[in-house]
């Protein structure tokens, strides 16, 4: 069974940084690559930032903080980011092409033993494990965000995936504080499955003016005593993440009861993303979020 010690995540977005932080929390030698350096520079301070907070609650020590942040290093070439991995983790835009072009390019340098993982929400592994020449070696491992606080990792077998790799990526994740549950390769999981419909039938609700985003909130807290509402939930995933989930439900299952709400569609063209970018169903711009209006 392969010994992971060196884990290569790609990508430094909302995902990849927080799984950066749990590995490197974890002790493994991480790399983390992302394709410019604002991006880097960008996932390493929400890493700082959320060490800090830890820091504060007594959680880590400083020192603890300092040594986790020592072992990630940034990298801007996927050659240098794979080429001594044990593990690869990809965590890049859920954009079917390019994972596939990476994958392509990952299998050629990353070592033969390493095995190949996607925290894709619902693109299919057996798709993506066939353009590599290890589709046993393949797999899903499908986090939440927030990396660091939610405790689930899904762990997505494709057509190929071999035990022994199931098995690694439990120990894997386990050693990341984990739980972890195995589900065979469905569009969208298990999770992501109930979670998208739910999402966006909140969002036609609010197009059709059924209520206010504050209050469509208000009520799935208070009435299903959800931790947040789905309009907030939405901004966390971020919007475009939820409109290519929707898209490719709607193309895998040939089922229109999947498809995206207008208003997401709208709002991705606008450019508003959620919280990532500032502005989503709540706009993010001052102390506190403020709802938006439809
Ligand atoms: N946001 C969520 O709640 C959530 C939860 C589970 C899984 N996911 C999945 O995780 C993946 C990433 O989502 P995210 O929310 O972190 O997105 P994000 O937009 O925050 O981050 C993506 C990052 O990937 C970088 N990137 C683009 N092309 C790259 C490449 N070729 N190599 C390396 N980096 C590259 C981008 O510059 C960006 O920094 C998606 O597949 C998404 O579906 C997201």
């Amino acid at each position: 069974m392969v010994d992971v010690k060196k884990i290569a995540v790609l990508g430094a977005g909302q995902m990849g940084n927080g799984i950066a932080h749990v590995c490197a929390q974890a002790g493994f030698d991480v790399k983390m690559r992302d394709i410019e350096q604002r991006f880097l520079d960008r996932g390493f301070e929400t890493i700082k930032k959320n060490l800090g907070r830890s820091v504060k609650k007594g959680k880590v020590s400083q020192e603890e903080a300092d040594a986790i942040v020592g072992r990630i290093t940034g990298v801007l070439s996927l050659e240098d980011a794979v080429k001594d991995a044990d593990l690869v983790i990809e965590a890049i835009p859920e954009v079917v092409q390019l994972k596939l072009d990476t994958w392509k390019e990952v299998d050629k340098l990353a070592p033969d033993h390493a095995i190949l993982a996607s925290n894709t929400s619902s693109i299919s592994i057996t798709q993506m494990a066939a353009v590599t020449g290890r589709p046993e070696k393949f797999i899903g491992m499908h986090f939440f965000n927030p990396v660091p606080v939610m405790r689930l990792v899904e762990i997505i077998r494709g057509a190929a995936t071999e035990n022994a790799t199931v098995e690694v990526i439990k120990e894997v994740s386990a050693k990341l504080g984990k739980e972890t549950v195995i589900v065979n390769e469905a569009p969208g999981f298990a999770v992501n499955r109930l979670l998208v419909p739910a999402i966006n039938e909140a969002i036609f609700a609010i197009q059709e003016g059924v209520a206010t985003v504050e209050d469509m909130d208000k009520a799935i807290k208070l009435g299903l005593n959800w931790p947040m509402g789905p309009l907030t939930l939405a901004d966390f995933v971020g919007l475009d993440t939820l409109l290519y989930i929707s898209d490719y439900f709607v193309e895998e299952f040939k089922d229109s009861k999947y498809r995206a709400p207008a208003l997401l569609r709208k709002m991705v063209r606008a450019g508003w993303l959620g919280r990532k970018d500032g502005k989503g169903f709540y706009d993010y711009s001052g102390d506190e979020p403020v709802p938006m209006r439809f």
